[in-house]
């Protein structure tokens, strides 16, 4: 068994090295591969992949469909053009300070005025303790030096694979309403990332949301993939679509090591 399951994996090593795009079956059709990393280790891929089995606010069913092939090649048209329709806080998303604070919404504070700088840049990822909310305590036991500007905390989200997991699960860990005010008060931190759908505690949802969004200085990450990568420090990018009058958008983000 040992053995067998060595050479698996030497051969899709070998595969993931010599065909960076398609691996080559034993029939002449390719067949994608889908990697979490990328660069030989140094690219970490930390968005979640959009399935109709990943879970969604405010339904019991996740996500469900969300892709349609209304013109296929398979009947008759020259090419596949897909439609898709999915809530702009969908997977690994961002929040725009007109989520929560209506006059933002209003003022046009969406997802394309949000700071390519902030999204871009050194980022801290830092493990948190398992037994507890992000609340005040929580924040000054962690001794995230001042300077730090992007902070991706892995919770029991992640052990708990929640992301994973169809049905909504509002016992998530997330951030109480003081110690997002902490956060905002001591720290120089201007993008909080976090591994489930909500930044906030589903006790503090509204909240917290109001108190990092308040100054349109802090940028909120949700729903990070962050299974199997070491804490420490990498350069984070995350990328929202540039959606006029949206108060979210999912976005694709990745660790470089
Ligand atoms: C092609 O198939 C789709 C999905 O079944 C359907 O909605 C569409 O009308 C079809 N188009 C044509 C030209 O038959
Ligand atoms: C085109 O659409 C068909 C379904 O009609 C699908 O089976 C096929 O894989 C698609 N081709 C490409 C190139 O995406
Ligand atoms: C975090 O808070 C939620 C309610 O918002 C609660 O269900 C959960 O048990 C708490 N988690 C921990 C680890 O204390």
């Amino acid at each position: 068994m040992r053995t067998v399951s060595s050479f698996l994996l030497l051969f899709t090593l070998l595969q993931l090295l010599l065909n960076p795009i398609f691996s080559i079956s034993d029939s002449d059709d390719p067949f994608p591969v889908r990697r979490e990393v990328y660069g030989n280790g140094r690219i970490f891929d930390i968005t979640h992949r959009i399935t109709s089995d990943m879970p969604s606010y405010g339904s019991e069913e996740g996500l469900g469909q969300f892709l349609w092939l209304p013109n296929s090649m398979k009947n008759g048209s020259l090419a596949n053009n897909s439609v898709m329709k999915l809530p702009t806080h969908t997977g690994t998303h961002i929040d725009a300070p007109g989520h929560v604070f209506d006059h933002y919404y209003d003022a046009g504070f969406d997802v394309d005025t949000l700071d390519l700088e902030v999204l871009n840049g050194p980022a801290l990822l830092v493990d948190v303790p398992r037994d507890k909310n992000l609340t005040v305590e929580v924040m000054t036991s962690l001794h995230i030096p001042k300077g730090v500007k992007r902070v991706l905390f892995r919770t029991l989200n992640t052990d708990r694979r929640l992301m994973w997991k169809k049905k909504l699960d509002s016992s998530f860990v997330g951030f109480m309403k003081d110690g997002a005010q902490w956060l905002v008060d001591n720290t120089d931190i201007k993008l909080v990332g976090i591994d489930y759908l909500s930044i906030a505690a589903y006790d503090d949802l509204i909240p917290a949301h109001l108190v990092f969004l308040k100054s349109r200085e802090t940028i909120v990450v949700e729903a990070l993939k962050l299974d199997d990568i070491k804490p420490g420090i990498y350069t984070v990018h995350c990328l929202p679509l540039r959606m006029l009058g949206a108060e979210g958008s999912p976005v694709r983000c990745i660790l470089i090591k």
